[in-house]
């Protein structure tokens, strides 16, 4: 007996190897854990249940047979974060640069599988130089079997890509049908061709780093949610973000203790927005105001600023919160916002989290960018988004709801169940000025005519009271008391039961 221990640890030894200490050294110097010690640090302690660490490849060609690793390249199992059962996989770069062999995708298909079947989020931790290159078309027929069940899974659990390593080819596609992507600045990359292909075709001169580094999918493509600056930040960072998402699309959210009183009222907000309704102001205060203790995880912080994304609690539960942010571009709706934003809103109905929605918005950015981008579909996108989710929605209009851009903004005619406003809220066509230099056309030259109608038409509409009288608006609010009265309002929601119509899928304007 005590030779078929030895011999069991010996295989497992043997798999904790992975690639060897060279190969270990060479992933520390450029600053990134191995596969293992990224487990260790994102799971619980001692929780981590690991399978499948005998597998191996059974390639026949190019030397294969010879070179085996136990485990083929990928750490998979499942432990707890916080106390709650999430799976993982984690790519062993030391492992064949951590390729993608048949073998390797098959462990990953069957955490997949088994997530599904108990409703447990994944996490994949991606470090990968792509399709193992030995096995051909076996490994391109892995990935596939990969994205299947990505697309499967998605909307039924949650979803998460790491990627902390090389991603490239047609490997990108699996975090990219997943619900949220983090990168690690400087040693990650993700791009479908690398800076040689592009050279050659393109004739441009980009390093990976411009290509598809952590910055660029941030800020630029908005492929990524967030860039953090490590292994470790980025790790420590998924897993209090974890704890803002149910297990699964039939899970209660999870919920913590109330430290923030749900009645705290905040008399700071009574002066946030400036007297000159030109004048911008950081949404981000009125967010961390309201949200329990004023933690809120941001999502895609750097890319299309004007509207804000992320998640918080309030009264111990979690709530998606959208909201116009005033500093970028006037708070205006733009291509990006609206797919940001919808997309946002689209995972929050899939898994029934509350929607918080904070307005100030003057209406979609006009321009030929815009209109030739097609900011008719992508603004549609933010539209029938809103209008097609069935959880919770509640909507406070701050200052600004103008045209359009009111409707969409979770407005009641898109089944907002409470809508407030603060009574600095214009609630309008469109701003006074722009509306006067309209009707009055007649009058434009005459600057104290058009003074005088513009103050008319901010007396007559600029208000939330208009909105008020047909009931549009639940009630007009202080400031001060946004958190309690959204508290109390997400409270009487709770049980809210709301069914659309049967269909296959709708046929949202892609
Ligand atoms: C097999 C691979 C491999 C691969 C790397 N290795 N990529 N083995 N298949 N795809 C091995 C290397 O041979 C080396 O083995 C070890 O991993 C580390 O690689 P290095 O090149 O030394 O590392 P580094 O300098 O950091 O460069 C990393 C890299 C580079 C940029 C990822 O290895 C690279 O360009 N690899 C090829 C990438 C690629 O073309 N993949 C296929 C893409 S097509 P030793 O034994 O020396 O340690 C694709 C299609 C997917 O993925 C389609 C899905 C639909």
């Amino acid at each position: 007996m005590r030779e078929i221990i030895e011999e069991l640890e010996r295989r497992r030894r043997a798999a904790r190897e992975g690639g060897g200490q060279r190969r270990v050294e060479a992933q520390h110097a450029k600053g990134k854990l191995t596969a293992r010690e990224r487990i260790d640090v994102l799971l619980d302690e001692d929780s981590f249940e690991e399978w499948d660490v005998f597998v191996e490849h059974r390639c026949a060609d190019f030397e294969m047979p010879g070179k085996t690793v136990p485990g083929d390249g990928v750490v998979t199992g499942h432990g707890t974060i916080n106390g709650r059962t999430i799976f993982v996989f984690s790519q062993d770069f030391t492992v064949f640069g951590g390729s993608l062999s048949e073998a390797h995708a098959g462990k990953i298909c069957k955490i997949l599988d088994h997530a599904m079947r108990v409703g447990a989020p994944v996490i994949g931790l991606n470090d990968s130089g792509g399709a193992r290159i030995q096995e051909g078309i076996d490994s391109l027929a892995g990935y596939a079997e990969v994205f299947q069940r990505n697309v499967l899974a998605s909307g039924v659990i949650p979803q998460i890509s790491m990627i902390m390593g090389p991603c490239a080819g047609g490997a990108v596609y699996s975090p990219a049908i997943t619900d949220f992507v983090f990168m690690v600045r400087d040693s990650s990359y993700m791009y479908v061709t690398g800076p040689e292909v592009v050279k050659t075709v393109t004739h441009e001169t980009v390093s990976h780093e411009e290509l598809g580094g952590a910055t660029t999918h941030s800020s630029k493509s908005g492929v990524a949610d967030r860039a953090f600056e490590n292994d470790i930040d980025a790790i420590l960072s998924v897993r209090r973000f974890v704890g803002f998402l149910p297990s699964s699309n039939v899970d209660e959210l999870p919920q913590w203790d109330i430290t923030d009183h749900v009645d705290r009222e905040d008399e700071s907000l009574n002066s946030l927005i400036p007297d000159n309704p030109n004048k911008p102001y950081d949404m981000h205060e009125l967010i961390e105001k309201i949200v329990d203790n004023g933690d809120f995880f941001e999502l895609k912080p750097d890319y299309a600023g004007n509207i804000l994304t992320g998640f918080g609690r309030m009264g111990g539960s979690p709530v998606g919160i959208v909201a116009n942010q005033p500093m970028i571009l006037a708070g205006c709706l733009d291509i990006q916002s609206s797919t940001k934003a919808a997309r946002f809103i689209r995972f929050c109905d899939a898994f029934s989290i509350p929607i918080v929605t904070l307005v100030d918005v003057p209406g979609f950015l006009p321009g030929t960018a815009q209109e030739y981008g097609g900011i008719i579909r992508h603004g549609a996108k933010l539209l029938y988004a809103y209008a097609e989710c069935t959880v919770p929605k509640v909507t406070v209009i701050t200052r600004k709801a103008y045209g359009g851009a009111y409707d969409v903004m979770a407005s009641k005619h898109l089944r907002g169940d409470v809508n407030f406003a603060w009574p600095t809220a214009e609630i309008a066509v469109m701003g006074p000025k722009g509306a006067v230099e309209i009707i009055f056309r007649q009058d434009i030259g005459d600057a104290e005519k058009i003074e005088k109608r513009t103050e008319e038409y901010r007396q007559k509409f600029a208000n939330p009271f208009v909105a008020g009288h047909r009931g549009f608006i639940d009630d007009v609010i202080l400031p001060s008391e946004t958190r309690k009265r959204v508290c109390r309002s997400l409270k009487m929601l709770k049980n809210k039961h709301l069914q659309n119509p049967w269909r296959k899928h709708g046929n949202i304007p892609l």
